[in-house]
């Protein structure tokens, strides 16, 4: 295991912990709300948002358990997310995280109110970090913006709604579903350390963030035609499928691949004005460009 891989999994122990006690706590009645509820939060992932967060946090000198709440809520966005995603009347996707889809499991009655009850008790933790001053109630509003109608809700209805159209998409149109629906996410732990830690690169760090997400879901795109179901976890050749806007089907795979690597090395360029010790942010561009799952 290299230094980068060390340090990711460190980190990942350290939410997986957090996590874990959280959600030990989620006593709901019926009991299937909670179930469904764990079933998705805690079957795997690659918990990229929360070991980001935590990585710029010591990237940024800020007490990591400042950003663990949100953390967790972000995490519990981006589940609820993944688990509409996959919904019939979305993505329509049997598989996640290497096992059925939650409404595959439990019912799409039960997945949809597992996605909502996951959004709203991440915003019950954000509540909770209001309570102890103004810049937590500055990093849960940013969190809610990025989620939003502004933010990974609008990426998705755009992603939904050109899936649907038969005219020719544009970059321009790709790059808003890409920004929103990924990149908002994203950009979400990065800019929360940015803003609980005070640091002066906050405009670096938030193009940084944005390209972070542009590239994560290029190598979506990518993998979604190359790569192999049991590392994804997830069935692989569904955007083809779904009809979906990709940069494989505006690029094609060879021109795809060489715009992510240019991707990876705007991310790089950024990282260089940035105030902190960036080397773990250096390789986990790095690792997104070259993930295989
Ligand atoms: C999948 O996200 C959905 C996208 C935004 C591309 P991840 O690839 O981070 O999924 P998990 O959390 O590891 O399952
Ligand atoms: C999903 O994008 C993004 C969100 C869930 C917000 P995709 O539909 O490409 O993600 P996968 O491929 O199903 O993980
Ligand atoms: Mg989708
Ligand atoms: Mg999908
Ligand atoms: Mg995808």
């Amino acid at each position: 295991m290299n230094e980068f891989q060390i340090r990711y999994n460190e980190y990942l122990a350290e939410f997986e912990k957090y996590l874990q006690e959280y959600a030990a706590k989620m006593v709901t009645s019926p009991t299937i709300l909670g179930d469904s509820m764990r079933y998705s939060l805690l079957c795997g992932g690659k918990r990229v948002r929360p070991v980001l967060a935590l990585a710029c946090a010591d990237a940024l000198g800020l007490d990591k358990q400042e950003i663990l709440p949100f953390a967790l809520a972000l995490e519990m966005i981006h589940t609820y997310s993944l688990i509409h995603d996959d919904l019939p009347a979305m993505d329509n996707d049997d598989f996640r995280r290497g096992k059925p889809s939650n409404h595959k499991q439990f019912g799409e009655a039960n997945a949809i109110l597992a996605g909502d009850a996951l959004l709203n008790e991440a915003y019950s933790i954000c509540f909770r970090e209001c309570a102890k001053g103004e810049k937590y109630a500055v990093v849960s509003a940013f969190l809610n913006e990025c989620a939003g109608i502004y933010g990974m809700i609008a990426g998705q209805s755009a992603d939904m709604q050109f899936s649907e159209e038969n005219r020719e998409l544009t970059e321009e149109d790709l790059f808003y579903v890409y920004e929103h629906k990924t990149g908002k996410l994203l950009l979400a732990p990065v800019a929360m350390a940015s803003i609980l830690s005070g640091n002066k690169s906050y405009l670096a760090l938030e193009q940084f963030g944005k390209l972070l997400g542009k590239l994560f879901q290029m190598t979506d795109d990518i993998l979604d035609v190359t790569g192999d179901f049991k590392a994804l976890g997830k069935s692989i050749g569904k955007d083809e499928t779904e009809n979906k806007w990709t940069c494989v089907r505006l690029y094609g795979l060879e021109g795809a691949k060489i715009r992510a690597a240019e991707c990876a090395m705007d991310a790089l360029a950024i990282l260089e004005g940035v105030e902190g010790d960036v080397s773990f942010l250096r390789d986990l561009v790095d690792y997104v460009l070259k993930r295989s799952n």
